[in-house]
């Protein structure tokens, strides 16, 4: 009977004490040691309540979450590091994370944005260094919703941005003018098509630029030279990009051999089109040069591409009088064909000239001077 009482209480303490010592929410693994909550696959609609305030590391990935604001995170001003990837997260609201006023990484990877609000980042005192928002976008639509609150949000002292994985065709010039800390712009996996004046204006502190799996076939000059803005030390990986070999991409081949210092991958570029460029390195053309001797101008494609281009234009120029000679003279043909008719209503059309001219010719002469009509009738009735 002692025992069994004794039993109870061990039970009951047991069961009491953990609750009361780490107050973890339902669902969740807290370790007070290691100041770290995790809540991974629990099928959790929203941020659970009752985090202990010990918490820097929180994790609450792969549930159902879609909607987070100011109050998911009150009273958790130690939390250092908040990942909230692969949730349903389709609204960041204003200030969501002005409570978390440590917060230094914060990892929204894998979720359905499409509203963003501008102060959706904020952070006080500026603390967030490394903001994960890779497959984040519900599609291009939030682009800027993004936009604006990459602006808005006070990320002057951000270190790392990762966009990977967007579907982004386009960034609006000056997407990161507020980022003057940036080391490292992830831009991988996305569908960029081109680089203009002030896509990257402002990143004055960039080291490392990650533009593979995207889809450019060349960058023009434009976009060359905003990249020679970038400051000197910047690396670039461009690779898995469909760079297109035909005649027009020279001055990114020479560009690209200048700038081997800052291409990490430029030595294993190659072409993907046209299809017997494929996979041909493109130091290799650069190398040939535009005015390289013999064999070389085969390998760049572009002397004879430029020819065939010429030949074509005359060519078509040829065809052009051909067929408006041709017309010429199916005209010629018609006209002979009808020559009767038409002298026919030729004859009819000068009649026809003639009365209307003479009527107009003698309403004039009526109209012109009253007097003269009036002369007249007087004569008349003289
Ligand atoms: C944050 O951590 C400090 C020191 O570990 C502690 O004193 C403070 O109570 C914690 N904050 C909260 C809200 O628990
Ligand atoms: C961002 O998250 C994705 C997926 O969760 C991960 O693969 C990637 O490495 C993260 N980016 C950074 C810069 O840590
Ligand atoms: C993006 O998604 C929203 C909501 O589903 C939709 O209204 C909008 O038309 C979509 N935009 C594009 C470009 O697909
Ligand atoms: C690229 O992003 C898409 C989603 O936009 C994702 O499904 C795909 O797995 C990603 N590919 C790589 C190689 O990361
Ligand atoms: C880029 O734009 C700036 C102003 O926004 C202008 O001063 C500069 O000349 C432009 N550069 C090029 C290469 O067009
Ligand atoms: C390629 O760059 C090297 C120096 O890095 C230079 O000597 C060579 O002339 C360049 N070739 C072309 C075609 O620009």
């Amino acid at each position: 009977m002692l025992y069994l009482a004794l039993r109870m209480v061990c039970c009951a303490l047991l069961c009491w004490i953990p609750v009361r010592a780490s107050g973890c929410p339902l669902r969740c693994a807290c370790s007070e040691a290691a100041h770290t909550v995790k809540c991974v696959s629990k099928d959790l609609r929203s941020v659970p309540s009752g985090i202990p305030g010990y918490t820097r590391n929180l994790f609450i990935t792969g549930n159902q979450i879609s909607r987070i604001g100011p109050e998911s995170f009150k009273g958790l001003d130690n939390i250092t590091t908040l990942s909230l990837s692969n949730n349903r997260i389709t609204e960041v609201e204003s200030q969501t994370f002005s409570g978390l006023r440590s917060l230094r990484t914060l990892d929204l990877s894998s979720n359905q944005l499409s509203v963003i609000h501008p102060e959706a980042f904020t952070v006080p005192g500026n603390t967030l260094r490394e903001l994960n928002l890779s497959r984040v976008l519900h599609n291009h639509s939030a682009v800027m919703d993004l936009t604006n609150s990459l602006r808005w949000s006070t990320l002057g002292q951000l270190r790392t941005l990762d966009l990977s994985g967007n579907r982004l065709i386009y960034l609006p010039p000056n997407t990161f003018s507020y980022l003057g800390s940036l080391r490292r712009l992830v831009l991988t996996n996305n569908s960029l098509v081109a680089i203009h004046n002030g896509t990257f204006s402002g990143l004055s502190s960039l080291m490392q630029l990650d533009l593979t799996l995207n889809t450019l076939r060349t960058i023009q000059e434009e976009g060359l030279a905003e990249l020679d803005s970038l400051p000197a030390g910047t690396r670039l990986l461009l690779g898995e990009n469909p760079w297109t070999c035909i005649c027009g991409m020279e001055p990114f081949a020479a560009w690209l051999n200048s700038s081997r210092g800052r291409v990490e991958d430029a030595e294993v570029l190659v072409c993907a089109f046209p299809p017997d460029m494929r996979n041909t390195i493109l130091l290799r053309l650069a190398a040939a040069g535009p005015t390289g001797t013999d064999g070389d101008k085969v390998a760049l494609g572009c002397l004879v591409v430029g020819e065939g281009a010429d030949l074509a234009l005359q060519t078509s120029y040829v065809f052009l009088g051909i067929v408006l000679g041709f017309v010429g003279l199916v005209f010629l043909f018609v006209l002979y064909l009808n020559r009767r008719g038409i002298k026919k209503r030729i004859n009819g059309l000068r009649e026809a000239c003639r009365e209307v001219w003479e009527g107009y010719h003698y309403r004039y002469e009526l109209d012109s001077d009253p007097r003269l009509s009036q002369v007249s009738c007087t004569t008349a009735d003289i």
